[in-house]
């Protein structure tokens, strides 16, 4: 750095001395040079004026011209502006001079200077023009300056190009070479920024050449390696990688100059990369080309992935075990359910036949209470008839019995009624489910709208069918009563395309919530679901607080 510095001082100042010195010399000579072909130029011209003029006296007085000094005097006098001693004086033929005249507006110095001018001396210019008549040469006119005054400026002049190349020197030596220096201390920082991020990066970087060779190979790389710098630089590429590998990325570099095509730069690859003690290990690999004077260079950055490698594995391994063990675990959870479907099945079917058989004990009380019961209150009320037509009997106990052996038949039916409602044996479910409506509804002030449809009239469902659907409609329609606080029901059956049959229930009470179907101890719409089920059918609720509840079950009937 030290050395690029003083090279480039040393050039700069070469270079600034020139161009001062193409400034300081040159411009003296050159302000001598003009000024005198100005000089010489306008002499040139002034004499053949003044010639012609001369002449033309001459041609007016050939004979006597020379004796009219005066006029002769006028015709050459004139003011000189050059600044330059002068002096201009007519000759005759033979050289002697006829008149003379000194004139200089600028001039300041001695006045024999002037009269010293001679055309011959070295420092004095001279233009002469002849004199004519007729076409004959009579005299001459001439002129002659002194140029010392004129070496004088050029000396100034000189002074003035010294002055000037000096300051351009100075300029052109401090500014460019600051300029210089600064972007050479600036990029001497960003190639030290560079050096420190290589050596401080955990990746390893190499540079390689067009054909392969190392051309830099940084701490990183040697950690991973396990070669020194010095062992690789200089060394072919291939040396770090496995045979295979290595000969392929050689046979790559060949045929890249033909092909052009990049296949290797630009994207992360995973590639096999070889250490100092013959290791294999992966590396994920990522080239960038760039060009150094032009040639051809390739940076490759690995990374050492042999531990992430590792966890991968780790976690395929895990993953596999993860695997195996939910496949147990769902083994274990389909058998589970298997049992618990088993189990539910069979409760369902105990649940069913419970159904059966309370509705079996149902019917025989119904029929006990009806054949003993009724037989016994029957006659019992036959006999009080009987008694109250004897003679001598008061007839007010008497009554006061018959009506409690009245009630008594009235309950006993009541409870026949309840327990096997005769409507179903006698008039068929449809009707049953329509009388127990009409009852229910009259009895508690509802409004109530019962439909059966029209091609199930026909249709006489199984026994326990028909028990099932009574007995929905009873439990539905009692809940109505009991919780919706409602002021109508409806009840729909109909026939659904599929065949099934549905049962609906649809009241304009309070509605229920999730929780109300999860009360302990409530066994109402719990048992209608399992009586459905048992049946193959299906139960579903549909509420919306405020408005009502709508119970829906669908089953095969035949
Ligand atoms: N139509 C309805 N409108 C409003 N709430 C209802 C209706 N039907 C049922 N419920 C609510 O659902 C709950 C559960 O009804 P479920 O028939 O199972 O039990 P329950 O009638 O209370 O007792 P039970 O075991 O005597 O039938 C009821 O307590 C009630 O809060
Ligand atoms: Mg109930």
């Amino acid at each position: 750095m030290k050395e690029l510095n003083v090279n480039l001082t040393r050039t700069t100042t070469r270079l600034a001395s020139v161009i001062a010195g193409l400034i300081a010399f040159p411009l003296p000579v050159a302000f001598f040079i003009l000024v005198l072909q100005f000089n010489l130029a306008a002499m040139n011209d002034e004499a053949k004026i003044r010639a012609d003029n001369l002449s033309a006296l001459i041609s007016t007085n050939p004979q006597s011209w020379q004796l009219d000094e005066a006029r002769l005097q006028e015709l050459i006098k004139d003011l000189n502006d050059t600044g330059l001693p002068e002096s201009r004086r007519v000759v005759d033929v033979n050289g002697r001079v006829i008149v003379q005249s000194f004139d200089s507006n600028e001039y300041r110095g001695p006045v024999e200077a002037l009269e010293a001018l001679d055309p011959r001396n070295a420092l004095t210019i001279a233009r002469r023009s002849d004199l004519m008549d007729s076409g004959k040469v009579v005299g001459r006119f001439e002129i002659m300056r002194d140029v010392r005054p004129l070496l004088l400026e050029t000396a100034l002049v000189s002074l003035l190009g010294l002055f000037l190349g000096a300051l351009v020197l100075v300029v052109l030596r401090v500014y460019p070479l600051r300029a210089l220096k600064l972007t050479l201390a600036t990029l001497a920082q960003e190639k030290e920024r560079a050096e420190v991020t290589l050596q401080a990066i955990g990746d390893a970087v190499v540079t390689i050449d067009g054909r392969g060779t190392v051309q830099s190979f940084n701490p990183a790389a040697e950690r991973i390696f396990g070669y020194a710098a010095a062992e690789v630089v200089g060394q072919s590429m291939k040396m770090l990688m496995p045979e295979s590998f290595g000969n392929a990325f050689d046979s790559y570099l060949r045929r890249y100059p033909d092909t052009g095509q990049p296949y290797l730069t630009g994207v992360e690859r995973e590639i096999s990369a070889q250490r100092s003690d013959g290791e294999v290990f992966p590396v994920d690999l990522r080239i960038s080309e760039f060009y150094l004077y032009g040639r051809r260079q390739l940076i490759g950055s690995m990374r050492d992935v042999t531990e992430r490698k590792r966890a991968q594995v780790e976690i395929l391994q895990l993953n596999a075990n993860l695997e195996a063990r939910v496949e147990e675990r769902t083994a274990q959870l389909k058998f589970a359910n298997e049992q618990l479907r088993i189990v539910t099945q069979r409760l369902r079917q105990l649940a069913a036949h419970q159904e059966g058989v309370r509705e079996a004990e149902r019917t025989r009380i119904a029929h006990e209470l009806h054949d003993e019961l009724g037989g016994l209150l029957t006659s019992a009320r036959f006999d009080i008839s009987r008694l109250g037509q004897l003679p001598g009997i008061p007839a007010s106990p008497i009554e006061k019995v018959r009506d409690t052996v009245d009630a008594a038949i009235g309950s006993t039916r009541a409870i026949i009624s309840d327990l096997r409602p005769p409507v179903i044996d006698h008039l068929g479910v449809w009707r049953a489910i329509d009388w127990y409506a009409r009852e229910l509804a009259n009895r508690r002030g509802l409004r109530r709208q019962v439909v059966i449809a029209p091609e199930l009239e026909d249709v006489t469902p199984a026994h326990d069918v028909g028990i099932c659907l009574y007995r929905l409609v009873q439990e539905a329609l009692n809940n109505v009563v009991k919780h919706a606080e409602a002021t109508s029901i409806i009840v729909n059956v109909r026939r659904l395309p599929t065949g099934l049959v549905e049962v609906e229930t649809i009241d304009d009470g309070k509605g229920l919530s999730s929780e109300d179907l999860a009360k302990v101890g409530r066994w109402g719409v719990m048992g209608m679901r399992e009586r459905v089920h048992s049946h193959g059918g299906e139960l579903t609720i549909e509420s919306t607080p405020g408005r009502g509840t709508t119970l829906r079950a669908t089953l095969r009937i035949d």
